[in-house]
């Protein structure tokens, strides 16, 4: 009797401190931050735990009242609501971890839900199921959250569509050929008008699987127009709940898409032409950079746009005093030669402040503003250092490293190898192919050592891989001569 108390003694102790770890809001680990007083830059302190229990109860009560009121009903309701959460909660589990570190995205994921829903009994009851909008809201999950999300969504959301209406096996099958087709092109959405393209196919992939279920004999020709039109109708909605709510989430939740991404590398952005005028040498290493990045996080699977796009900004902290920079110098004057190396060092080191404090001024997005303060890492000024030491001063390497902090994704180690190659291998006097793969090597060779990506999830592969790609792009810019020996 007394071993039994103390297990449970134990249990419930157990149980309240994992509830209190829980209902602690979780610190935004790896690519968001939110530390702006823009309101849309302020990250939603949801705990995850009540955003999950939350969601949970009012998709219950919605699927309760959306197919009766009844004992029964309520505990098939219940089993149905267990089997989709368990399936929701292994795939997170199994791959989408990292979403869990990031409030915003956890309420946006709980929110997606919650407004499906009440599109999916809003749709059955004055117009029909095929009106069910998944496909948008499957895109939405790709688009926002990720790729592999937008197919459990087109899963879980085709299911719950399908248990609304008796569960018809007809409606779930057709909900999810159009979802899934949409959401394995969410690639080729790369502005607003692509959301013509969504709707097209959801109406086809729709259409299609209707007349299918009409040529097996499960509608009549009357039920067989009434389908079709209502997914015709599926197509429209989609567009107009996509068009209004997809820049919204963008903003309210931080979601960097590739719509955002391709309105940001937009010349005309007032960032990017102030650095075209007042940092053009900047402004030419920021591209060549975007042009290594591009490649190198092809080959390591990551989003290239956003490698392009990061790097068009990562240095925009130079603006301050684009004259500091050697890329911005005539070879006549550079006005560190006045300053002692102390003070280089601290005009150096604010270039990433100023770029973060200028990102955020202008509305960047905070993905991008993570990877420009982590663009250095802490790399040391080895420059300034040397002539710390030439004129006597004595100085530790450590005082002479960039603030950090270290990269914590791969695309941000992307970006901080690109900019270091190319920067370095502009240096190389008659830059031949073997002299650029020299150079390239000992980069990351020398930053692998320093333990720059002591944080970051980057394998020795990826190293490889992102080494041979910054060599090839380096050299395909410079049109290296071949050196024949
Ligand atoms: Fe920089
Ligand atoms: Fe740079």
């Amino acid at each position: 009797m007394n071993n039994l108390f103390n297990n449970i003694r134990f249990w419930t102790r157990s149980f309240l401190l994992k509830l209190a770890k829980d209902l602690k809001p979780s610190e935004s680990k790896g690519h968001v931050i939110r530390e702006s007083k823009n309101l849309f830059q302020k990250e939603i302190k949801i705990p995850v735990f009540i955003s999950f229990i939350f969601t949970i109860i009012a998709v219950y009560v919605m699927l309760v009242m959306g197919v009766g009121v009844d004992l029964k009903i309520m505990f098939a309701v219940l089993i149905f609501m267990i089997a989709v959460v368990v399936f929701f909660a292994a795939q997170i589990q199994n791959k989408e971890k990292a979403v869990l570190d990031d409030n915003d995205a956890v309420v946006l994921m709980c929110l997606l839900f919650i407004n499906s829903l009440l599109t999916f009994q809003i749709s059955k009851e004055y117009l029909s199921p095929f009106a069910s909008p998944v496909s948008a809201f499957s895109i939405m999950a790709a688009m926002l959250l990720s790729l592999r999300l937008g197919g459990v969504y087109a899963v879980c959301l085709s299911l719950c569509v399908a248990f609304l209406n008796d569960m018809r096996f007809d409606i779930f099958l057709t909900m999810l050929g159009g979802a899934i087709f949409v959401v394995a092109n969410v690639h080729a959405i790369r502005k607003r008008s692509d959301f013509i393209n969504v709707a097209v196919k959801t109406v086809i992939a729709n259409s299609v699987l209707v007349s299918m279920f009409y040529l097996v004999g499960n509608y009549d020709n009357f039920q067989f127009k009434y389908n079709l039109f209502y997914s015709v109708l599926n197509g429209i909605f989609s567009i107009v709940i996509l068009l209004v709510c997809m820049p919204l989430f963008e903003r309210v939740f931080s979601r960097t898409t590739n719509i955002k991404l391709i309105e940001l590398s937009d010349f005309n952005n007032p960032l990017l032409k102030r650095l075209m005028s007042e940092a053009p040498g900047t402004y030419h290493h920021s591209i060549m950079t975007a042009d290594i990045a591009e490649q190198a996080a092809n080959i390591v699977g990551e989003n290239s746009l956003l490698a392009r796009v990061c790097s068009y900004y990562h240095d925009v902290g130079k603006l301050k005093n684009p004259l500091y920079f050697i890329e911005n110098q005539t070879p006549v004057h550079n006005p560190h030669d006045n300053l002692n190396p102390e003070m280089s060092r601290i005009i150096l080191i604010s270039h990433v402040k100023e770029g973060v404090l200028l990102a955020k001024k202008h509305n960047i997005d905070n993905e991008i503003i993570n990877i420009i303060r982590q663009h250095h890492g802490t790399t040391v000024m080895h420059a300034f250092y040397h002539r710390a030491l030439e004129v006597g001063l004595r100085v530790d390497t450590e005082y002479f490293r960039y603030s950090g902090p270290k990269p914590t994704t791969k695309i941000s180690a992307v970006i901080m190898l690109a900019d270091s190659c190319e920067a370095a291998c502009r240096s190389i006097d008659n830059p031949t192919a073997t002299r650029i793969k020299d150079m390239v090597e000992k980069i990351i060779n020398n930053k692998f050592i320093d333990g720059q990506f002591s944080v970051c999830p980057i394998t020795l592969k990826d190293l490889e891989l992102m080494r041979d790609s910054i060599i090839s792009t380096i050299t395909s810019i410079y049109h290296a001569r071949i050196e024949y020996k």
